[in-house]
């Protein structure tokens, strides 16, 4: 069966091609990628109708590399998978749109996808897959949550940010200290040639007893210290971004390993774009190392969105006998949608 996937949700238009048995792992036949960031980059971040009209103008040239490149036909197309949320609205409905359009002429069913269970699920992808269960860390640029995965579709919420997202904390300490937006990258960059003791920044919630996380006070201790350090900052940079990184996954460190203390499981897989700091993997891996744990990662360029988590997503769902792939075509986006709601009885569809 093969899975043609949409993600559409926020700044980058993804598309890609899964082909997917009666069991094992699901694999990736094609993907194809379009990043907006240069052109939101002059506005310092994404907005939100340039996104909308750019995924128009991206989305069906993708789809036809992607299924160019696997050497297949429309007509293989089993089911057309979207993002249906959480994310920007415009964005999504174009996703959701085209996916249905596709359905509709195809006559093949459609199945929309959560955002956040696309990265959940994205390591799936890599050469070494998890297994279930696992503690799953979710560090994108609007989440910040730790989960139990018993299965697919089987998400417990262990904790989650009450404010700031782990990414936006990168984002917007990078943006304090003028680098290129998305900030988290560049900082990462920077904060190699900087020493991570130079500045004492908090780290909020790390001795709250719960999962929860705060960055929004990260972010203005950041800014006191740019301030303070007035026209010596731009000497004084690679220490601050360092000193910033170091509070960020030192926290993101702490809680997840309290994660798995707490839910006695042995595996942690990580997901999301700041999965991709190489910080933080470092920081995990020896941890975890430590107490003969084992982690997961996406492949590095799997960790911020792409089409192939949504069609793997999507892929796994119809394995597991959820789903379930719809043909009606009034589509519907959700903008807001918790992952935990996922196991609830929701109709997929309604
Ligand atoms: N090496 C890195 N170090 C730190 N942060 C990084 C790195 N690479 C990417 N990021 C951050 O990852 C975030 C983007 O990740 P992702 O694409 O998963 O988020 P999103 O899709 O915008 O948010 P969500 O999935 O919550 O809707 C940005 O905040 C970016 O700065
Ligand atoms: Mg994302």
């Amino acid at each position: 069966m093969f899975v043609l996937g949409i993600e559409s949700s926020c700044d980058e238009t993804g598309v890609a091609l899964v082909e997917s048995g009666a069991s094992g792992l699901p694999r990736l036949a094609a993907h194809a990628l379009h990043s907006q960031i240069a052109m939101h980059q002059a506005y310092g971040g994404v907005v939100p109708e340039l996104a909308s009209r750019d995924h128009i103008r991206r989305v069906l040239p993708l789809a036809q590399a992607v299924l160019s490149e696997a050497g297949r036909p429309l007509a293989d197309i089993d089911v057309v998978a979207y993002t249906r949320g959480p994310g920007l609205a415009g964005a999504l409905l174009v996703g959701a749109g085209v996916a249905c359009a596709l359905g509709a002429a195809l006559g093949k069913p459609v199945l929309g996808v959560h955002h956040l269970e696309g990265h959940l699920l994205s390591p799936f992808l890599s050469a070494d897959p998890p297994e279930f269960p696992f503690v799953a860390l979710l560090v994108s640029g609007g989440h910040t949550q730790l989960m139990r995965v018993d299965g697919v579709g089987r998400y417990e919420l262990l904790g989650e940010t009450i404010d700031d997202a782990a990414g936006e904390a990168f984002d917007k300490s990078a943006k304090l200290m003028g680098l290129p937006y998305p900030g988290g990258p560049w900082l990462a960059k920077l904060a190699e040639e900087g020493d991570a003791t130079a500045f004492k920044l908090p780290r909020p919630l790390l001795h709250s007893g719960d999962l929860d996380f705060s960055f929004a006070g990260l972010k203005t201790a950041v800014l006191t210290q740019a301030r303070k350090l007035g026209a010596e900052l731009e000497a004084r940079k690679a220490d601050l971004a360092a000193s910033t990184q170091a509070a960020i996954v030192d926290v993101l460190l702490k809680k997840s390993l309290a994660a798995i203390e707490r839910t006695g499981l042995d595996r942690l897989v990580v997901a999301g774009g700041v999965g991709a700091n190489r910080a933080l993997r470092e920081q995990l891996d020896a941890a975890c190392a430590k107490r003969g744990v084992r982690v997961h990662y996406p492949e590095l360029h799997l960790c911020t969105d792409n089409g192939a988590m949504i069609a793997m997503a999507a892929a796994m769902r119809l394995q597991a006998g959820l789903g379930p792939a719809s043909e009606r075509y009034a589509f519907d986006v959700k903008p807001r949608w918790p992952l935990a709601s996922l196991c609830a009885t929701e109709p997929q569809f309604g």
